[in-house]
């Protein structure tokens, strides 16, 4: 690392101020994800280090898994499963493993980036109100889908489904806590698709088994790897996967070499086609 000319990481990498220091001849750094909350990017600048992602190949299949996500634990498959699987499941009975309705219910989404705005468009099959909160309005999708931009009290006040989809940041770490769950509607469903911190995961186990919310769907956890027994992993109405919002094979293909090209631009000088700004 310390000869590094240039540095090809994932998301698991932390690429901080003291490697970027030990690492002088250091150019260009490209990593195979579109966040990059892993890398000191001031540290960056301050050395004139380019730094490339892999924005827009990743969009539609990280918006497909919040939908995955938001299904799955609003009609509780996985508990579905695992009642069968239990040998449980005797007889047809009205009452069981009743979910939420999807259709007709608000749709709240914090962050309108492009994975938030692709979340926003699927809805319309389902003829939700969509209710957004970004630094700054997004036209194309208020005329699209009639979507409503409000303040993040106010849509944790009135979405059925809350939908993160904002980066990580100083800004945003923890911003799902418990005073975010005492807002929320005891009904509603909240699906992480951003990074694990940005919810605070010991508020999410108390908002989970107090009913201050109903249940849950997250691509992402802090901390991660989730081990198996931690508490959240134990809550029937938590639905976790992997850290899988991009993993299909087309997309992590994408994605693997919209990076390798960035990074060989990075180091010939030429304009990344993903850079960082
Ligand atoms: C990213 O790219 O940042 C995702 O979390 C992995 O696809």
């Amino acid at each position: 690392m310390v000869d590094a000319d240039g540095v090809y990481c994932m998301l698991t990498d932390p690429i901080d101020a003291d490697l970027i220091d030990g690492a002088q001849r250091l150019r260009a750094i490209s990593t195979m994800a579109v966040g990059v909350d892993n890398i000191d990017l001031a540290a960056c600048r301050r050395r004139g280090i380019r730094v490339g992602h892999t924005p827009d190949v990743l969009t539609n299949s990280t918006a497909d898994m919040a939908w995955a996500l938001l299904m799955a634990s609003s009609r509780r498959l996985v508990e579905g499963v695992d009642y069968i699987r239990s040998g449980l499941w005797e007889r047809w009975e009205p009452g069981v493993l009743l979910g939420h309705d999807i259709t007709g219910s608000t749709l709240g989404i914090i962050g309108m980036g492009r994975i938030g705005q692709a979340v926003a468009r699927r809805s319309t099959g389902f003829g939700m109100p969509v209710l957004y909160s970004s630094r700054s309005s997004v036209k194309g999708i208020e005329d699209d889908v009639g979507a409503e931009r409000v303040g993040l009290v106010d849509l944790l006040a009135r979405a059925d489904h809350v939908v993160v989809a904002v980066s990580l940041s100083d800004d945003t770490a923890g911003l799902i806590g418990s005073e975010a769950f005492r807002v929320m509607k005891p009904t509603a469903n909240l699906v992480n698709i951003s990074r694990g911190p940005v919810v605070d995961s010991d508020a999410l186990v108390e908002a989970l088994t107090s009913g201050q919310i109903r249940c849950a769907g997250l691509d992402v956890t802090d901390p991660e790897p989730i081990p198996s027994d931690h508490a959240l992993m134990a809550l029937p109405n938590c639905t976790i996967v992997p850290h899988v919002g991009s993993a299909t094979e087309r997309t992590r293909l994408s994605m693997a070499q919209l990076a390798a090209d960035n990074l060989v631009a990075g180091l010939t000088g030429d304009p990344m086609p993903a850079e960082v700004k």
